[in-house]
């Protein structure tokens, strides 16, 4: 695994865009697998300025995105559509029909179906999926305990629904099962770049960088057996992990 530490986590979040932007300046076709969350949030501004100055042309990626609550009607401004639409695909002019964001709202197994559509149909695998990692250690919403391959329905860990309270008016409001890649799906992908920052992922990322094991307890360790993933991480993160150089 590469490990890239930075300064902070605005430097962080320009990182893994430079990352991303690379990708697509390389091959314009790339078909990228993207993520939510408070710490991915801070990386789209730095996509879009780049596509707003020209910088690189956007028109011609796909885009799948990891996860959603299930329930989460797209249209809600708390889904990870509207998150998505917000943050990347509406200013930096992506034509929707390229994008992919599961629905929480659709009957399960079509969204799963539809879901493996999107990520198998055409042939082409993730060029580059963009990762955040849970408290609980999770990848995607894939939750300490088990590690299943495929798309799948997941129960939310507590650690998760407590974490992502901030999210919504209080912690009842918070769903309780997500549609999700697989541990699998994500592994499929050409190149993996992680994202992290805050005391409350120390945990999860000693698990991911400071051992060699790989557990369902800490889903996120299944990337060690990835021949190219990258984690950027902040100055203070990988002091309070313990990580050298
Ligand atoms: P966060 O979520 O960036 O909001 O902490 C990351 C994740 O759950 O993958």
């Amino acid at each position: 695994m590469k490990v890239i530490v930075t300064k902070n986590y605005e430097q962080s979040c320009k990182t893994t865009a430079e990352l991303i932007l690379d990708q697509v300046r390389t091959y314009p076709c790339s078909k990228l697998g993207l993520a939510t969350g408070g710490t991915a949030e801070n990386v789209y501004p730095f996509i879009v300025d780049a596509c707003q100055k020209g910088d690189v042309d956007l028109s011609k990626i796909t885009t799948v995105n990891l996860d959603e609550y299930m329930g989460m009607d797209p249209a809600s401004e708390q889904s990870y559509r509207a998150y998505m639409d917000k943050r990347l695909f509406q200013p930096a002019g992506i034509d929707a029909a390229r994008t992919y964001v599961p629905s929480g709202k659709n009957d399960p197994e079509e969204e799963i179906a539809l879901f493996n559509e999107k990520l198998y149909g055409d042939g082409h695998l993730l060029d580059l999926q963009l990762l955040g990692i849970g408290v609980s250690g999770h990848i995607g919403f894939n939750e300490p305990g088990e590690l299943i391959a495929g798309v799948h329905i997941q129960k939310l860990d507590e650690s998760t629904i407590k974490a992502n309270a901030r999210f919504f008016a209080s912690e009842a409001d918070v769903p309780t099962e997500s549609i999700t890649m697989g541990v699998g799906d994500i592994m499929k992908a050409a190149k993996i770049v992680l994202i992290a920052t805050g005391e409350n992922k120390v945990p999860a990322l000693r698990k991911l960088l400071m051992d060699d094991e790989v557990t369902a307890q800490v889903p996120a360790t299944g990337l060690k057996m990835h021949r190219d993933v990258t984690s950027v991480i902040d100055e203070e993160l990988a002091e309070k992990i313990g990580w050298k150089e």
